[in-house]
Formats: structure tokens, C-alpha cells, sequence
């Protein structure tokens, strides 16, 4: 059986220590940071993550201020809404959630977000930064860099020696993730939908991350014995066993059948989820600490 990582728990540490260098942040440079984080449309999971992020920023004692625009909304609205915060004083961190609807382009928003306030870490300047090797000059990606704790809790700072592999190559998550592991010393490959023999890469991973977007795609058959996996998918699919039209939660990985093989494993929900909204708050207290000067802690 594996040890279940309790991805709550530690996301609850990592805003403790948010909270209390927001405080003296507050008291000794007379700075509160700021998060703004913009919405456009209905889409109802969309919403519930958002919520989650606005409710998490107060409770940090960020300045919180969340922007619902209707699902109509101009590319040409959506732009000049990040450019006002772009120039706001009191908004040290812009996140404009994913997915935007079918007739907005997302990049043209995300490069038009000033780097220092991309909390995301999405801009080609943070995104440059990290491929290059420069991890505390910018800002990283939070789910990354959530998941990035939790392996750093099984396995500590140095992951020499060891491989990794993760499935999914997006800008959002698996090229930073890939690179993250690689600066920690891992062997990492990238694997992804057009990978031959995907089952047979995975099984080579010390460390496996997914992060695809299939429910329960990851058997166990997949996992090497021990082995720490990592599980970033969160779907929602259909669940009669619960009523009529119940639906539940469940990540990319067959948590019950690989509980039995891996060494380590995170659930959904509450793996890397918390972590995800635990980092974006991290994320706005190093952007505003550099705004007043100081230097962010490291988390
Ligand atoms: N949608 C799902 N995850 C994310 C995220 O980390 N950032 C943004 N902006 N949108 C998302």
C-alpha cells in the first residue's frame, strides 16, 4: 500500500508561512499585496476554482479583487481590463483563468500581463527565465511548483539519480514541471498522446507526474514498484453508485489500483489541487515583497 500524501496539509503550511510574511510585509514596509483575478463567462468549475483563489487571497490578508466579465466580452475589453491592472499600485499579481471562451484569443492576454505581476508565471519572460535556469528571478507556474513541493517532501532537494517522466507537455504545466525536475537533477522525460509504448515509458519513472486530462488513464501496470506518483488531473465524470445524475471527482491516475504498486501517491481531490492555489498566494506575496524591495521567501 502506498502513503497517501495529504496535499491539504502541506498547501496549509505553505499559507501559514504566506500569512506570516504578509503580516510583517504589512508592518514593515507598509505593503499589502494585491491579487486580481479576472473571470470571463460561465463556466461553472472555472467559477468554483476562482472563488477558492479570492476567498484564499483574503485569508492571507492579500487585497483581493476578482473581475466577473459576462461571456461576450470583447478581446479588445478583456485587454484593456489587464492593462488598468497592469498599472495599478495595489495589484501586485494578475491571473486571468483558463480556459477563456471559444472567440478570445488567450496568448495575446497572457504576453500583455507585466511579467512582475504574472502570478501565473505563463508570460514568455517567466517561462524563459525558468528554461534557463533562473528559478527565484521570476515566477513559476503554481501548479508546477505545488507539485514540485510535494515531491520535494518525498524526496528532499536533490533528486540525483533518479527519472522521471511526465505525461503531458502543456506551456501551463508539463514543460515547466519537466524543467523543474531537471534543475533538481531528475532524468526527465516528457511523455505525451503521441509517445510509443506510453505504459512502458511510465514504467520507468521514479518519479511519475500526469498530467493529461484522461480519467483514471494510469493503471498500475504502469507504475514501478515504489514509485512516487503524482497525480495533476482533476475530472469530473458520471457516478450512478451516488444517485441519479451524481457526478465525482477523480484525477488521471486509478488511485485504487495503483495505491497497490506505487510507494507514494496523491489523491484527487486534495493532492495537488490545494497546492495549486497555495502557490498562486505564494506567488503574490514574492511579487509584491519585490515591489517593497525585499526578498521573497522561498517556499
Ligand atoms: N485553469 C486551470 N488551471 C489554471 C491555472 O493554473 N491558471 C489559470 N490562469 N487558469 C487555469
Amino acid at each position: 500500500m502506498s502513503i497517501v500524501i495529504d496535499g491539504k496539509q502541506v498547501a496549509a503550511s505553505v499559507i501559514d508561512r504566506v500569512k506570516q510574511a504578509t503580516a510583517s510585509l504589512e508592518q514593515e514596509a507598509g505593503l499589502r499585496p494585491g491579487l486580481a483575478v479576472v473571470i470571463v463567462g460561465n463556466d461553472p468549475a472555472s467559477h468554483a476554482y476562482v472563488g477558492a483563489k479570492s476567498r484564499m487571497a483574503k485569508e492571507c490578508g492579500f487585497t483581493s479583487i476578482q473581475h466577473t466579465l459576462p461571456e461576450e466580452t470583447s478581446q479588445e475589453a478583456l485587454a484593456a481590463l489587464v492593462e488598468t491592472l497592469n498599472a495599478d499600485p495595489a495589484i501586485h499579481g494578475i491571473l486571468v483563468q483558463l480556459p477563456l471562451p471559444k472567440h478570445l484569443q488567450a496568448e495575446p492576454i497572457i504576453q500583455s500581463i507585466r511579467p512582475e505581476k504574472d502570478v501565473d508565471g505563463l508570460h514568455v519572460v517567466n517561462a524563459g527565465k525558468l528554461a534557463t535556469g533562473d528559478l527565484t528571478g521570476g515566477l513559476v507556474s503554481c501548479t508546477p511548483a505545488g507539485a514540485m513541493v510535494l515531491v520535494r517532501q518525498v524526496h528532499g532537494e536533490d533528486l540525483s539519480g533518479l527519472s522521471a517522466v511526465v505525461i503531458g507537455r502543456s506551456n501551463l504545466f508539463g514543460k515547466p514541471m519537466a524543467t523543474l525536475l531537471t534543475a533538481a537533477n531528475a532524468t526527465t522525460t516528457i511523455a505525451h498522446s503521441r509517445t510509443r509504448d506510453l505504459a512502458a515509458v511510465c514504467r520507468e519513472a521514479d518519479i511519475l507526474v500526469a498530467a493529461v486530462g484522461r480519467p483514471m488513464m494510469v493503471k498500475a501496470d504502469w507504475v514501478k514498484p515504489g514509485a512516487t506518483v503524482i497525480d495533476v488531473g482533476i475530472n469530473r465524470i458520471e457516478a450512478p453508485e451516488r444517485g441519479e445524475g451524481k457526478t465525482r471527482l477523480v484525477g488521471d491516475v486509478d488511485f485504487q489500483a495503483v495505491e497497490a504498486v506505487a510507494g507514494v501517491l496523491t489523491p484527487v481531490p486534495g493532492g495537488v489541487g490545494p497546492m495549486t492555489i497555495a502557490m498562486l498566494m505564494a506567488n503574490t506575496l514574492i511579487a509584491a515583497s519585490r515591489v517593497a524591495g525585499r526578498t521573497p521567501p522561498r517556499f
